[in-house]
């Protein structure tokens, strides 16, 4: 499919998705969130990814959801008909990693977007934010939810009523992103990193992801239990075979195609 709001690279084993409507600093729309529903999900199925990497522009990883094409939305069109939320969560079904790069803004939903990432490599220009209030509403796409998750109830309140952006370096120091990059490193350093986890059995990334997500969904004995079942599960896999002969035999694992 040709994408009319998206940017598909495809390097080794690694799917970069770029967000691409420039003028609007990547405000997200219905057209935009329909195609990044589709390509995430038709590259989770194919078999030749291994990790997805999702990225905005040097501006923008995504400014927020559209403001123009929503300031006139009523209850009905937000609540029956779905609009800007209906084609929001695919990202959450894709059961391989999604790595995001954000340099420049991730305001609103864009940083909702970008919490939905397995997790975040920023640029030094990066600025997140959830400046909703200014436009009279609440986060929609889980900022409530999952930056206190992430960060902490004190920082998430202060962020969320305040709309107060934070730079890359508080995002690092505070835990929402996992690392900080010169920007002009950005798309360099995350590769690095996606086709490292590309290069690891794809089964197993799946399962560590599947048991991280469980994490926030469970009690601890239950989250424990349920990592114990996938790690038995694990000697299933040509994967731990390979993995734990290699090592033995004092070579590189082959994990192509496990
Ligand atoms: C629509 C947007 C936009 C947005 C920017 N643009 N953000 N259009 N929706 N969210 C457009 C501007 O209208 C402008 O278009 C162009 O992009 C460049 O933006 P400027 O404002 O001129 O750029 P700058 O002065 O550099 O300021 C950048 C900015 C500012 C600080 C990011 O644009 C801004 O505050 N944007 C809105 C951020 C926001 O409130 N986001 C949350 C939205 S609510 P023109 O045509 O004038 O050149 C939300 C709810 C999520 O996200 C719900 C999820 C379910």
């Amino acid at each position: 499919m040709q994408y009319e709001d998206l940017i598909i690279d495809i390097q080794d084993k690694v799917a970069v998705i770029r967000l691409n409507r420039p003028k609007a600093l990547n405000a997200l729309n219905d057209n935009m969130m329909n195609e990044l529903g589709d390509a995430l999900l038709k590259f989770d199925a194919d078999e030749n990814i291994g990790c997805i990497v999702l990225t905005g522009s040097e501006k923008a990883f995504a400014a927020g959801a559209d403001i123009a094409a929503m300031a006139d939305y009523t209850y009905p069109d937000t609540f029956t008909q779905g609009y800007i939320s209906r084609n929001w969560e695919h990202i959450l079904r894709v059961r391989k990693p999604v790595v995001g790069a954000v340099a420049g803004y991730a305001l609103g939903g864009g940083c909702e977007l970008a919490m939905m990432c397995d997790f975040l490599i920023a640029a030094d220009s990066a600025k997140f934010g959830q400046p909703e209030i200014k436009v009279g509403v609440t986060p929609g796409a889980g900022g409530t939810q999952r930056l206190p998750r992430a960060i902490g109830k004190a920082k998430a309140m202060d962020l969320l009523l305040t709309a107060r952006t934070i730079d890359a370096a508080e995002a690092e120091r505070i835990g929402l992103v996992s690392r900080v990059v010169p920007a002009d490193k950005l798309l360099e350093e995350t590769l690095a990193a996606a086709k490292t986890i590309a290069a690891m059995p794809t089964s197993v990334a799946m399962m560590i992801k599947d048991c991280v997500n469980r994490a926030f969904e469970t009690t601890l004995t239950d989250g424990v239990a349920y990592e114990r079942r996938l790690f038995q599960a694990a000697f299933g896999t040509p994967a731990q075979k390979e993995g734990m002969h290699a090592f033995l035999e004092k070579r590189l694992p082959n994990f192509d195609g496990l």
